[in-house]
């Protein structure tokens, strides 16, 4: 493992106003943003869409880096270029998402553990011959009632983080880890923080069992906020004062950077809530973003399927991925 090389390729995609698409979306995951917008799913519709976000003129300023799906890492742009060769030459490191999904978890109703480890070390090889420079695998972690998270959900769930990230880092590849403890339900913010912080110190141990090195490694947190569900929604500064607390408490200084995902926040939230962390001072980490469907969703909206919307979408694009650039900086203004 060459660990300046690992964290030179972490650093370089959080760099300045630097942040990343995630642009991963499995078949059924972009089949419902596609029915959303009342458009056949196909292999070319696929291409088609993800051809439009990554050829949109002007955002490498704002972009360190694109989560693509197999898929998409095997398809090429409409001259032939490979996406990730086209990625590339602007600047923008192509990565791969390396996680096979959640599934249920054996004897615990309602909780899940993502899948995905067995034959990883051999696809890594290839993914890296495909050109991805990082990866990421995405752990799920539900908040309800009934005594949920369990500790040995979470314990599982980090098992499999810290296991991939080892994997990664011994191809060379950057690990992007991320444990997402979803908003769904009617949790308040204070409930958020609580498992939030127990998600982080556990996933944090399994990493430093797995001798995982931070510096080679970017997380990929949820924000602390209140559930959708939630009748008493917190403000903005509320979020970024909980989240910042919660990170600086639990995260070490030597991870590379904080990329954060948005999780079903509007794409207005997302940006804002980044901004004012931002601007509580400065971070033991950069704190940036890894959007897709604050960066994806006005896109899509404005796009339906059409070509007569692609320049106005790709407008779209561009004017998202600059806010959040400035969001980075603390310096967007609503
Ligand atoms: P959202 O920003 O839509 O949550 O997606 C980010 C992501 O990569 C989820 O795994």
């Amino acid at each position: 493992m060459n660990i300046d090389e690992l964290k030179s390729v972490a650093s370089a995609i959080v760099t300045g106003q630097k942040g990343i698409l995630a642009a991963d979306e499995s078949g059924p995951t972009i089949k419902k943003r596609f029915d959303a917008i009342k458009l056949e799913c196909s292999e070319e519709s696929r291409r088609r869409y993800r051809e439009i976000l990554f050829t949109t003129e002007g955002v490498e300023p704002y972009l360190g880096g694109v989560i693509l799906y197999d898929e998409t890492l095997r398809q090429s742009g409409a001259d032939g270029t490979p996406f990730a060769e086209l990625l590339a030459r602007r600047g923008i490191l192509p990565g791969i998402k390396v996680d096979s999904g959640a599934k249920l978890l054996a004897l615990h109703a309602g909780e899940k553990i993502t899948e995905g480890l067995d034959g990883l070390r051999e696809r890594l090889q290839e993914y890296q011959q495909l050109g991805a420079k990082f990866a990421k695998w995405r752990g799920v972690i539900e908040i309800s009632e009934q005594g949920i998270p369990t500790l040995s959900a979470i314990q599982a769930n980090a098992h499999a983080l810290a296991r991939y990230a080892a994997l990664c880092q011994e191809a060379g590849i950057v690990p992007i880890v991320e444990p997402e403890v979803l908003m769904d339900g009617s949790h308040d913010i204070v409930r958020c923080e609580a498992v939030t912080s127990q998600v982080l110190e556990i996933v944090f141990a399994e990493l430093d069992n797995q001798r995982v090195v931070f510096e080679g490694m970017l997380l990929k947190p949820n924000m602390v906020i209140a559930g959708m569900k939630c009748p008493q929604q917190a403000g903005v500064q509320q979020v970024a004062e909980a989240t910042m607390r919660c990170l600086e408490r639990h995260v070490p200084p030597a991870v590379s950077g904080i990329v954060f995902l948005s999780g079903g926040q509007s794409a207005q939230d997302a940006t804002a809530h980044l901004n004012a962390m931002n601007l509580l001072g400065a971070h033991p980490w950069p704190v940036s973003f890894s959007y897709g469907r604050a960066l994806q969703a006005p896109v899509l909206t404005t796009w339906k399927g059409q070509e007569q919307n692609v320049a106005e979408a790709q407008k779209t694009f561009l004017r998202r991925c600059r806010l959040n650039g400035l969001a980075h900086l603390g310096q967007y203004d609503s």
